[in-house]
């Protein structure tokens, strides 16, 4: 009937006019750390992003070729390399999204919080030049400790007069990764269609996988088999390092994880309705300052820091005992900031 082909045909137009380039706006991405082992897949796919329009390349070391290398792959995003601190000033003017891979990976045998000594001066230093030269791009932070990295950055962005706290975000996407992954497995789903929640922090029993709220529900899996998934989430980074055995820490997997994030921060700042990720954010859902559940992303950024649904009993007796360290690794990050 005409009427249903017009409304179809309108449909047609409204999708085109929303993928064509002209009527998507231009996005630069800029990459902290992007001569990294995280740092150059990371590079690698964000040049594949259609939402990139501007990929700056930014590390003290390595980002020359790094960026010539990923700017010969034809797609639309313009590449530039950035090298030392001179640089870094061009390197974020006029970022949108800016994510943060900069700093040391895990050795076996050490925990997240042994990176504090070296990653809190980074990541101090260039959240400082992010508040000078780009104050209202989204940062995603990457380095590790997270639960302390991003409380850091808050600090630095107060001190600067510049903090929105629907700007900063703590990446936690991968513990989200691999608790879809591990999952699928185990309740023998296929992997595309999964989703599970992981809220809390980003190190060791930080990390809490909502399996109880995964989809699609399994009634395959008995409490003993949660258990386990629950504590191979939790150490799914340890597994990783003691794999790479002194080579350092999870890279591709760390990488497709933050292009994920990435695309999903574009998406809301381009007006995408319904884009929800797991993120490390300044928060009210718990008794903690900084909390990682899901979050609604849009124009602004965080939209909507949404609360946690119903949890099991084994899901709430996680979450009261990960509140103690939590607490302490974001007054660790807290006062750094303020005394150093
Ligand atoms: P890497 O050593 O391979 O790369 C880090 C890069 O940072 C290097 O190229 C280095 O030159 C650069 N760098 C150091 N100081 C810098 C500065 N001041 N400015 C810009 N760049 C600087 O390490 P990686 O494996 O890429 O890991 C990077 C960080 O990401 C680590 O802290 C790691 O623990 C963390 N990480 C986090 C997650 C997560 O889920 N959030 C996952 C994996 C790794
Ligand atoms: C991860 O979860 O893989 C990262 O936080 C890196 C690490 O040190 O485990």
């Amino acid at each position: 009937r005409p009427s249903l082909l017009r409304t179809a045909s309108q449909h047609l137009r409204r999708r085109r006019d929303y993928s064509s380039s002209a009527a998507q706006p231009e996005r630069k991405v800029a990459i902290l750390g992007a001569a990294g082992g995280i740092g150059q897949p990371l590079a690698l796919l964000m040049k594949l992003n259609p939402l990139v329009s501007s990929l700056s390349l930014y590390d003290i070391a390595g980002t020359p070729g790094v960026a010539a290398d990923v700017s010969h792959i034809n797609t639309p995003a313009l590449v530039k390399g950035f090298m030392g601190d001179d640089q870094l000033a061009e390197a974020l003017q006029g970022a949108d999204v800016v994510i943060i891979p900069a700093g040391v990976p895990r050795k076996p045998g050490m925990t997240r919080d042994d990176l504090f000594k070296i990653n809190a001066g980074i990541v101090k230093g260039l959240c400082t030049a992010i508040a000078k030269h780009c104050p209202n791009a989204l940062v995603n932070m990457i380095s590790n400790p997270v639960n302390s990295t991003v409380p850091i950055a808050a600090e630095v962005f107060k001190k600067a007069g510049t903090f929105d706290e629907k700007k900063l975000f703590g990446v936690t996407t991968l513990d989200v990764v691999r608790a879809k992954t591990f999952y699928a497995g185990k309740a023998n789903v296929p992997v595309t269609g999964v989703n599970v929640p992981v809220v809390g922090g980003h190190a060791g029993i930080t990390i809490l996988p909502l399996f109880s709220q995964a989809t699609p529900a399994s009634n395959a899996l008995s409490h003993e088999d949660l258990k386990a998934l629950t504590k191979r989430t939790q150490d799914g980074g340890t597994e990783v390092v003691e794999a790479k055995a002194g080579k350092g820490s999870a890279t591709l997997s760390m990488a497709y994880a933050g292009a994920v994030f990435g695309d999903a921060c574009l998406k809301g700042l381009n007006g995408v309705p319904d884009i929800v990720e797991c993120s490390f954010v300044q928060s009210t859902v718990t008794d903690l300052p900084f909390f990682a559940s899901k979050v609604r992303l849009g124009r602004n950024g965080v939209e909507e820091v949404m609360g946690l649904g119903e949890l099991s009993a084994f899901e709430k007796e996680g979450l009261e005992s990960l509140k103690s360290e939590l607490m302490s690794s974001i007054v660790k990050g807290v006062m750094f900031a303020r005394e150093s």
